[in-house]
C-alpha cells in the first residue's frame, strides 16, 4: 500500500500550482522550495518563472539567519512571501498552501509570521533493535519505526524525506531519532554509527529539520571504557568533548542531546552524589562550541515507592529534585518537563515546575503518542488538552504569550501507511507542531485547518462530520475511562483497556485510594501530600480545598466521600455513572456519524477507522462496566437513574 499523504496532499498545492511562481534567493531551503513549486506547477499547469518574467508569487530569501520568521502581502496582482533565513522562506511557502486560492484574491496587507517558541521538537522513543517487551517503537502505535529497520538506519530514506516535509508543514523543526531509555545497541548511535545518524539528518535537512540524538548518561563507561561517568572528572569531560566534537564532524548541524537521567533505571549523576544539573553542564559544556543544547528531562521520581508510605507522593517529585537547582543549569541547557506531574495521563494540573524555575530554560513534553489515550485504536484528539496546558500561567492568568522556550511531543508516528496507525490520529501531530507555532491558536480552527488540507475541497457534510468526531473526542476518552482526575486505572504494563486497581498495590506511585467510603489522593497541604503547595499562589488556595478545586481535577487533589457534591450539583459517585454511560454513548454515535462518511472518504480509509471505533467501542463498554461497578460495590451507592451496573 502507497504512504498516505497525510495533510499534503497533491491537490493542497492546487493554487499554487496554477500560479507562475519565482524564487528569489540560493541555498538548500530555496531549493527545496523551488522544487515544491515545481512538482505542484508540473501538475496543475503553473511554471516556475526566472527572473524577469512576471509572476504571481515570488518568494524572496533576503539573507541567511536563523530567523525562522516570514510576511505575507499581495499588491498589484502579486503575492510575495518574503524571509531572512531558509526556513522562514519555507514556512512562508506552506503559509501560502494553507491560504489556498485566497492566496491570489484581491489585494492582502502585510502580515508577519513568527513561532512564539523557537524549538518545536518530536522526540521518537524509537528503538534500533526490536525490544524483546517494548518492540521496535517504545509506546508505539503505529507500526515498526520509520527510521530503524533490520537493525540498522533505513536503506531507502524516501519516507523520512517525506516525513520531514510534513513536519516543515506544520512547522516542526528538531526531531530526536531514539529513544530515550537508550539501551546497548542504541548506545552506540553516538560514537561508532554516528554515520547512520548522519544519513537521516542528510534525509531531514532539506525540511528545515534539524536531528538530535538521546544519549546514555553511562556513555564514557560503556563506550568510552572509563571506570567512571562522574561529570566532575576531567577524563569524563574530555571523553564528552572529543565524542561530541566527532558527532559535530558527521552531522555540522546537530541539535544537541536528549537525555533521561537517574529515571526508572536510566543511569545518571547521582550514583556519583552529583546533582542534575552537574549531570546536565557536563553535556553542555561539550555541546556549547558546536551551538548544540543538551535536554535535560525532568521526568525524575522514585519508581521503586513503597504503596504502604503514604508520604511520598510521586507527583511532587520533578518539583523537589529541580526546583532548588534553578540558576545552575547552563545557558544551553534545557530542563524538559512532562505537561503534567506525573505521565501523559487523560486528566491532570499543570505541572508546578513550569513556571517555578525562572532562571533556569524550560522545554514542555507532550504526548502524541497515545499511551493513556486509547493507544491510536480510539479517536481521541489532543488539541484542546494541550491547549489548555500551554494557556496555563503560573500567575493565575490563563492567557497567550511566553510559557516555554521549547515545545516537545512524544511522536505517534511509525511505518504505518497511515503514519499514525489511526488515520485520525494525524490530526494530533498536526495540531502540536501548530500549537508548538502559537500556543495561543485556537485548537478548534487548527483541527479545521487539518481538515481542509487534509481533504482539500472536502464536500461540507464531510468537513463537519470529520470536526464532529474530533472535536469532543478528548473529553469522550476522559469520560469512559478517568473520572475527576484519578489516573491509572489501565492494565499494568502495557496500558491498554481498564484496570481500576491495577496499580494500586504496585512500587509506581500511582495510586487512587478508594475504599468503601470515598476515592482520591489528598495532595492538600493542611492535610495531604503538600503537593498543592508547590503552584504560586492562585493556584495553590484553588486546589488547596475541595471547595474551589475544579471539578475535573478535584480526586487528583483530594480523597473526598462518594456522596461529595460537585460544583456540578451531582455527587461525586452519580458523576462516575454519568460520564461513563455517556462516554460509551457519544463514542456509539460518533461510529455512527464516520459510517454516514462513508460515500466521501476513500474505502481503505474509511474502512481502517470503521474497524478501529469497533474496538474503541467494545473497550468503552468495558471501561464502562468495570469502573461502574468496582465503585458500586465499593460505594454501595446505587446509579439514581436505576440503570443496569453490571
Ligand atoms: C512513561 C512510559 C515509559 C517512558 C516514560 C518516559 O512512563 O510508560 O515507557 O519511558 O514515560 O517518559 O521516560
Amino acid at each position: 500500500m502507497r504512504t498516505d499523504p497525510a495533510w499534503l496532499p497533491p491537490a493542497a498545492f492546487r493554487a499554487v500550482g496554477r500560479r507562475h511562481a519565482l524564487v528569489r534567493g540560493t541555498g538548500p531551503l530555496a531549493d527545496t522550495v523551488r522544487g515544491e513549486l515545481a512538482r505542484a506547477c508540473e501538475r496543475f499547469g503553473g511554471r516556475v518563472v526566472q527572473e524577469g518574467t512576471a509572476a504571481d508569487l515570488v518568494l524572496k530569501l533576503t539573507g541567511d539567519t536563523d530567523d525562522e520568521g516570514y510576511a505575507c502581502v499581495r499588491a498589484h496582482g502579486t503575492t510575495t512571501v518574503t524571509a531572512s533565513g531558509g526556513r522562514g522562506l519555507l514556512y512562508g511557502l506552506f503559509h501560502v498552501v494553507r491560504l489556498g486560492e485566497d492566496a491570489f484574491r484581491g489585494e492582502r496587507a502585510r502580515e508577519e509570521h513568527r513561532p512564539a517558541v523557537a524549538l518545536r521538537m518530536l522526540d521518537h522513543w524509537d528503538n534500533v533493535a526490536v525490544h524483546p517487551v517494548m518492540g521496535q517503537v517504545e509506546r508505539g502505535y503505529a507500526g515498526g519505526s520509520l527510521f530503524w529497520s533490520d537493525g540498522r538506519a533505513r536503506g531507502d530514506l524516501d519516507r523520512v524525506r517525506a516525513y520531514g516535509r510534513l513536519l516543515a508543514a506544520c512547522g516542526i523543526n528538531a526531531v530526536a531519532v531514539n529513544n530515550v531509555n537508550v539501551h546497548e545497541t542504541e548506545a552506540h548511535l553516538l560514537t561508532d554509527r554516528i554515520g547512520e545518524v548522519a544519513a537521516l539528518a542528510d534525509a531531514l535537512r532539506p525540511y528545515g529539520v534539524r536531528t538530535h540524538l538521546s544519549v546514555t548518561f553511562a556513555a564514557p563507561v560503556v563506550l568510552g571504557g572509563l571506570p567512571t561517568a562522574d561529570p566532575l572528572d576531567e577524563r569524563v569531560r574530555g571523553w564528552w568533548a572529543g565524542a561530541t566534537a566527532r558527532v559535530y564532524e558527521a552531522i555540522p548541524d546537530f541539535g544537541g542531546y536528549v537525555v533521561k537521567a537517574d529515571s526508572e533505571g536510566q543511569p545518571g549523576p547521582f550514583a556519583y552524589g552529583r546533582t542534575h544539573a552537574d549531570g546536565a553542564n557536563l553535556l553542555a559544556a561539550a555541546l556549547a562550541p558546536h551551538g548544540g543544547t543538551v535536554h535535560w528531562r525532568a521526568f525524575v521520581y522514585d519508581h521503586r515507592q513503597d504503596w504502604r508510605d503514604r508520604t511520598t507522593d510521586r507527583a511532587r517529585a520533578a518539583y523537589d529534585h529541580f526546583v532548588p537547582l534553578d540558576g545552575d543549569f547552563a545557558p544551553n541547557a534545557v530542563l524538559q518537563v512532562k505537561h503534567g506531574p506525573m505521565d501523559f495521563q487523560a486528566r491532570e494540573p499543570v505541572s508546578p515546575l513550569i513556571g517555578a524555575m525562572p532562571r533556569t530554560r524550560l522545554a514542555v513534553e507532550v504526548q502524541a503518542t497515545q499511551e493513556y489515550t486509547g493507544q491510536q485504536r480510539h479517536v481521541c484528539w489532543l488539541g484542546p488538552m494541550w491547549s489548555e496546558a500551554l494557556r496555563f500561567r503560573p500567575d493565575g492568568e490563563v492567557s497567550a504569550g511566553r510559557l516555554a522556550d521549547g515545545l516537545v511531543a512524544v511522536s505517534n508516528v511509525g511505518d504505518d501507511p497511515f503514519w499514525t496507525g489511526h488515520p485520525l490520529a494525524q490530526a494530533n501531530l498536526y495540531t502540536f507542531g501548530r500549537l508548538a507555532w502559537d500556543p495561543a491558536a485556537d485548537p478548534y480552527a487548527l483541527l479545521d485547518e487539518w481538515i481542509a488540507l487534509t481533504h482539500p475541497g472536502a464536500p461540507a457534510r464531510l468537513a463537519a462530520g470529520l470536526h464532529a468526531v474530533l472535536d469532543g473526542s478528548w473529553r469522550t476518552y476522559e469520560k469512559y475511562t478517568a473520572p475527576l482526575g484519578v489516573g491509572f486505572m489501565v492494565q499494568p504494563g502495557h496500558h491498554y483497556g481498564p484496570n481500576v486497581d491495577g496499580y494500586e498495590y504496585s512500587p509506581w506511585g500511582t495510586y487512587h485510594f478508594a475504599d468503601r467510603d470515598g476515592v482520591g489522593v489528598d495532595r492538600s497541604a493542611a492535610t495531604g501530600t503538600g503537593y498543592a503547595a508547590q503552584y504560586a499562589k492562585p493556584w495553590a488556595e484553588r486546589y488547596e480545598s475541595p471547595d474551589t478545586c475544579p471539578d475535573e481535577l478535584l480526586l487528583f487533589f483530594h480523597h473526598v466521600p462518594y456522596r461529595h457534591v460537585l460544583h456540578s450539583g451531582k455527587t461525586v459517585i452519580q458523576h462516575v455513572y454519568d460520564t461513563h454511560f455517556e462516554g460509551v454513548e457519544e463514542t456509539e454515535e460518533a461510529r455512527r456519524v464516520w459510517a454516514g462518511l462513508a460515500d466521501l472518504v476513500d474505502p481503505v480509509r474509511h474502512a481502517r477507522v470503521a474497524e478501529r471505533y469497533e474496538e474503541q467501542l467494545r473497550c468503552a463498554r468495558e471501561w464502562r462496566d468495570q469502573v461502574n461497578s468496582y465503585f458500586l460495590r465499593k460505594s454501595g451507592v446505587p446509579d439514581e437513574r436505576g440503570r443496569t451496573v453490571c
